[in-house]
């Protein structure tokens, strides 16, 4: 079984926060690029070695900028080229602004059957600051439109950690996030990237930088909420209802070989790491030309044990006992490591596996990369 990302680099506007790979001005050369990511699918059809697709992500930038003549372009692609099961589930990342009707019934009508729609936060002045392109209500109308359309597998992105966001406001929001009664929620700690506006303005003094004790509070309150609300936290960020897991994320955590089409998308494939250019028309321009426009490494047996220990530790799977033989076991100091850990309760040891307690959770990167060794 593998997976299929498609990376749709163009925005409306940029959020303050945001370093991902995308464009604010595309018009002049869409068609292109489409067809580029659609080359690209086609000239990589052999990779996978013929195994099923069960999962297929449009992410961004914003794939919900994208019109039906181009979404049913790339699908149509896919589905040439690829062995696609039939309940594959297909992801469609969505900016509230995008959510009109007309268009969430081209995309179900197009085979998408889970959006993952980026709310963020439950505050104008927070949208404002960010420089979203949508309102609150825009935001909370989206899901409520694509639930009576018949979405039956949505998600929603927030963010928590702001600038001047108290505990009280972020226990309001996720209150407001159960009342959506969605399947599955991601939140995120704001991370402050280097080069983004957020930077800029907190270095300024316009936004104050929160504080790690105030995110750590933040996360522990939303560990709780979400849980009396029946959702379970199956990795650190992700929370479903009913076990609707993003079955494409977690392949990505369970190591599972996937590609990744269009500028800067990643693809792995268990031991090759590739990634494209990050340049909309460097990528257009040398497809299928020359092989310019990715890059790839070979991951060490060192990077391979690291690489589990980074995304295992960060789930409910926790990292298999069997992947850890396969790498000739603990070496002693790790053992000891992993015994305080137990001890202290951070870590418990399944028949399986081992994992992060609920109290390891909060140290989750640190744990992990105590396990790290190096090449
Ligand atoms: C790159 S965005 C793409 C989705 C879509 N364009 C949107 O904005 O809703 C994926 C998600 O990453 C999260 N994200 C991006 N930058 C972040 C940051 N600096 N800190 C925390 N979360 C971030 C946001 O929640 C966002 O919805
Ligand atoms: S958060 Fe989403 S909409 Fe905003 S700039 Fe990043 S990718 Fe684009």
């Amino acid at each position: 079984m593998a997976g299929i990302y498609v990376h749709i680099p163009f925005c409306k506007k940029r959020c303050s926060y945001c370093d991902f790979h995308f464009s604010t001005t595309f018009s002049s050369y869409r068609s292109e690029l489409i067809a580029a990511i659609c080359l690209e699918l086609v000239l990589r059809k052999d990779e996978l070695n013929a195994e099923e697709i069960q999962t297929i992500y449009f992410g961004g930038g914003t794939p919900s900028l994208l019109n039906e003549t181009e979404l049913s372009q790339i699908m149509e692609c896919i589905h040439t080229h690829y062995q696609v099961i039939t309940d594959a589930e297909i992801t469609f990342e969505v900016n509230p602004d995008d959510a009109q009707e007309a268009n969430l019934r081209t995309w179900k009508k197009c085979g998408i059957n889970r959006l993952s729609i980026g709310l963020q936060s439950f505050q104008e002045s927070d949208l404002n600051w960010m420089n979203r392109s949508h309102t609150l209500k825009q935001g909370t109308d989206a899901v409520r439109l694509a639930q009576a359309i018949g979405f039956t597998n949505i998600s929603i992105d927030l963010i928590y950690g702001l600038p001047d966001l108290s505990n009280e406001q972020w226990l309001a929001h996720l209150n407001q996030a159960v009342s959506l009664k969605v399947q599955h929620i991601s939140s995120y700690c704001l991370t402050i990237e280097p080069k983004t506006v957020l930077l800029h303005q907190v270095q300024k003094g316009k936004l104050a930088r929160p504080s790690e004790d105030q995110q750590s509070e933040q996360f522990e309150l939303m560990v709780g909420t979400l849980k009396n609300a029946a959702y379970e936290q199956y990795e650190i960020s992700n929370f479903a209802k009913d076990e609707m897991y993003a079955r494409h994320n977690s392949s990505y955590w369970n190591l599972t070989n996937y590609i990744g089409v269009g500028p800067s998308a990643h693809s792995f494939n268990g031991k090759v790491r590739r990634w494209n250019i990050a340049n909309n028309t460097k990528y257009y321009q040398q497809v299928g030309k020359n092989d310019h426009w990715f890059e790839q490494e070979v991951l060490s047996d060192t990077a391979q044990w690291n690489e589990c220990f980074l995304t295992g530790l960060r789930t409910k799977w926790g990292v298999s006992k069997e992947k850890i033989e396969r790498f000739g076991g603990f070496q002693a100091t790790e053992r000891k490591q992993l015994e305080s850990y137990l001890l202290s309760g951070l870590m418990v040891e399944e028949s399986t596996c081992l994992r992060l307690t609920e109290k390891g959770k909060l140290q989750a990167d640190g744990i992990s990369s105590s396990f790290f060794r190096l090449d």
